[in-house]
């Protein structure tokens, strides 16, 4: 039978029927198509994870974001302290009091939701967060990935850095199992004058990889990429610099800060921002692992974030937002419903187009 017609009649199978975990395997025996992905040197089943926000910060969220079938998701941004309890980025803990879903002008259908909002990280104290942390461990094994991410003391140009937070948080996670660290440089912060000076935020992504690998060898660390506009030079800068500061790879990249709405933003001019940086980050250094995330709403966004050089991408918007047109399966909920999309859409899933011979070379 044609890989075509063997796709479809998959499609329609999982139309019915639960991705569960197990569906990578049978990609690879019934289309002869691997669609495993790493992160690091951690092996994913496939290449879609849940990024880091209001989708994973409780426990039946990343239960069910494993029981739908992604690969794995890494954990809403803990807020850090030191052993004293001492938190200087305390007002990073802020509770949200609006969420909403925009589009486009472009998006007539609905199928691009982009959020405003104005939450940051984790509303948690540290030992809240490590309770939480605690719980959801054990969802973590061979065949689904969880990863933490983080955010203690950022330094102003004339301050040294409060190293006790970084490294207390850090070790208290690292004892409950957590290996693998993405940092969160959240765009609110592009919004504290007093912090964003180029120079220093470039000490941030040298640094602050050092210290939290300071904890231990074992620890993988990811910085996420601040999205600024100060033009795509000082982008890959600050991703030469972690490279130096010895970080094992980068998230590419942060939604950008837009001053008019006080709110980050998202969406396809993300993705092409970020697309962009992540081709110029494989000029510089063409092994340097990618976790790619913003503006993914289709099989062909996680298709152009590989293509570029990503070794899998981060998604929330597309889950959390309101999608105005109907979903085509019917069955589950919506971690399921977006993940068949993602692979199974006939037009633009993942799937069809490996299918239809545009697949990436694989390494
Ligand atoms: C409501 C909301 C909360 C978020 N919280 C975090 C967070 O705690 N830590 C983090 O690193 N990124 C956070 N992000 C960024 C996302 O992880 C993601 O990288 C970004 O939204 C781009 O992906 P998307 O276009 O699929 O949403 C958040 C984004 C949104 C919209």
């Amino acid at each position: 039978m044609q890989l075509e017609k063997k796709l479809e009649k998959l499609s329609i199978y999982y139309l019915e029927n639960p991705l569960d975990r197990k569906f990578p395997e049978i990609i690879k025996s019934e289309l002869g198509i691997e669609i495993n992905a790493k992160y690091g040197t951690i092996p994913l089943i496939h290449p879609i994870l849940v990024a880091p926000g209001q989708l994973t910060r409780e426990k039946g969220q990343i239960e069910r974001i494993k029981k739908a079938g992604y690969s794995g998701c890494i954990l809403k941004s803990v807020v850090g302290e030191d052993e004293k309890g001492d938190c200087s980025m305390i007002e990073y803990r802020k509770k949200m009091t609006f969420l909403k879903t925009v589009y486009e002008k472009e998006d007539k259908e609905g199928t691009q939701p982009i959020i405003v909002w104005n939450g940051r990280a984790d509303t948690r104290n540290l030992k809240e967060y490590l309770e939480f942390a605690q719980t959801v461990f054990p969802y973590q094994n061979d065949d689904f990935f969880i990863s933490i991410s983080i955010l203690c003391h950022l330094p102003t140009p004339k301050e040294e850095f409060k190293k006790e937070e970084w490294i207390y948080t850090t070790k208290k996670l690292y004892e409950i199992g957590y290996k693998i660290f993405e940092i969160d440089f959240c765009p609110g912060l592009k919004n504290e004058k007093e912090l964003i000076e180029k120079e220093n935020v470039l000490r941030w992504y040298r640094e602050i990889p050092e210290i939290i690998k300071s904890v231990s060898e074992e620890i993988l660390v990811y910085p996420k990429l601040m999205n600024f506009d100060f033009g795509i030079d000082f982008q890959i800068k600050m991703v030469e610099e972690t490279i130096k500061g010895k970080a094992d790879g980068i998230t590419i990249g942060n939604r950008f800060f837009k001053q008019e709405i006080n709110s980050a933003w998202g969406g396809r001019e993300l993705k092409e921002r970020n697309i962009q940086v992540i081709k110029e980050v494989k000029k510089i250094s063409e092994n340097f692992p990618i976790s790619g995330t913003g503006g993914i709403y289709t099989g062909r966004d996680v298709f152009d974030y590989i293509k570029a050089g990503a070794d899998n991408v981060q998604i929330l918007s597309y889950i959390l937002g309101k999608v105005k047109k109907e979903f085509l399966k019917k069955k589950g909920d919506k971690f399921e419903k977006t993940l068949y999309e993602l692979f199974f859409n006939p037009e633009h899933g993942f799937l069809k187009l490996l299918v239809s011979g545009l697949a990436p070379e694989k390494s």
